[in-house]
C-alpha cells in the first residue's frame, strides 16, 4: 500500500507538480536555434536552487547504472529517452527536441515532460509526432479514475498514436512516483485493456506517451544515451497524475 500517498503527501506533490510546470514553461521558452544544449542545464540548476528542489535525475543510479550526469533528459530528433543536454550541441531550426525531468520536493518526486520543434515548424510530420504525443497524454489522462485498468490507458494511448501513423514505444513506460522516481505500477504505452492492475485513489501516476515516427525499436548509445534504431524521430509527453476519488488531477500544470 505505500504506493497509496497519504494528505501530506500528496500536499507536498502538489507544489512540486506547480513548480516543475513552471520550471519546464521557463526552459521552453528558450529551446531557440542557435542555444546551446547544455545552457538549459545550466538554468535547470539554477531554478532548482532558487525553487529548494532537487534535480533527481543527477546522480540517479539505479541497479548498476552509471550515475545520470544531468538534472535534465534532452534528446534531439533521433534522440530517444535518457539522452542528456550536452556543452557544443547546439539547437537548428527544425529539431524536434523533448525535455523529460524529475524534482524531489521535500522528499516527494515529480516527473514531467514535453516535445516541441525548435523554430519554424514547417515539417508536417514532425508536428503531427510533437502534436499526436500531447493528444495521447491528455486523452489518456481522461480514463484515469479509481478502479481503471492500467491497460485501458495503454490501449488508448496505442489507438491515438497509431491512427497517426506513428508507433509507441514498447521498451519504456510511465510508471507509478512517489518518494522514489520510479514506483508500482509500471504503464505501458501498449497493450489490451484487460492489462496490468487497477488504479486506485491516492496513486500518483506518471503517465509518458512515449512516440516515434518510424519503428519502434530504440537502440542503446551508452549505457544511458538512447536512439531510435531507424533514424526516425522521438518525441515524448509525460505528467504526474493524482488519482482521486472522482476521477485524477495532473499534478504537473501551471496554475492559470
Ligand atoms: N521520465 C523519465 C523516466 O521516467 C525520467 C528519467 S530520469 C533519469 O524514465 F535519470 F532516469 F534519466
Ligand atoms: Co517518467
Amino acid at each position: 500500500m505505500g504506493f497509496v500517498k497519504n494528505a501530506e503527501d500528496i500536499t507536498k506533490m502538489r507544489q512540486g507538480g506547480k513548480i516543475l510546470a513552471e520550471i519546464l514553461s521557463e526552459l521552453k521558452k528558450m529551446l531557440v536555434p542557435g542555444r546551446d544544449s547544455f545552457e538549459l542545464e545550466k538554468e535547470f540548476i539554477k531554478m532548482c536552487r532558487k525553487n529548494k528542489v532537487g534535480p533527481t535525475c543527477k546522480g540517479y543510479a539505479p541497479y548498476g547504472m552509471p550515475p545520470f550526469p544531468t538534472g535534465l533528459c534532452l534528446s534531439i530528433n533521433n534522440q530517444s529517452v535518457h539522452c542528456f543536454p550536452k556543452k557544443g550541441v547546439i539547437l537548428k531550426n527544425g529539431d524536434v527536441v523533448t525535455v523529460d525531468t524529475v524534482i524531489n520536493y521535500k522528499g516527494l518526486n515529480v516527473d514531467a515532460a514535453f516535445s516541441t520543434v525548435v523554430g519554424k515548424k514547417e515539417n508536417a510530420l514532425k508536428n503531427t509526432l510533437v502534436n499526436t504525443a500531447e493528444k495521447a497524454l491528455y486523452e489518456t489522462i481522461s480514463e484515469v479514475g479509481p478502479g481503471v485498468r492500467i491497460g485501458r490507458i495503454s490501449n488508448k494511448m496505442q489507438k491515438i498514436v497509431e491512427s497517426q501513423g506513428l508507433n509507441v514505444l514498447k521498451d519504456y513506460a510511465g510508471h507509478g512516483i512517489g518518494p522514489e522516481m520510479h514506483e508500482y505500477p509500471e504503464i505501458p504505452c501498449y497493450g489490451s485493456v484487460n492489462d496490468g492492475p487497477k488504479l486506485m485513489e491516492g496513486m500518483t501516476i506518471c503517465i509518458e506517451a512515449l512516440v516515434c515516427t518510424g519503428d519502434d525499436t530504440v537502440v542503446n548509445k551508452s549505457e544511458w544515451e538512447t536512439c531510435m534504431a531507424d533514424g526516425g524521430y522521438f518525441a515524448q509527453a509525460e505528467h504526474t497524475i493524482l488519482v482521486t476519488k472522482d476521477g485524477y488531477e495532473i499534478l504537473t500544470l501551471k496554475n492559470k
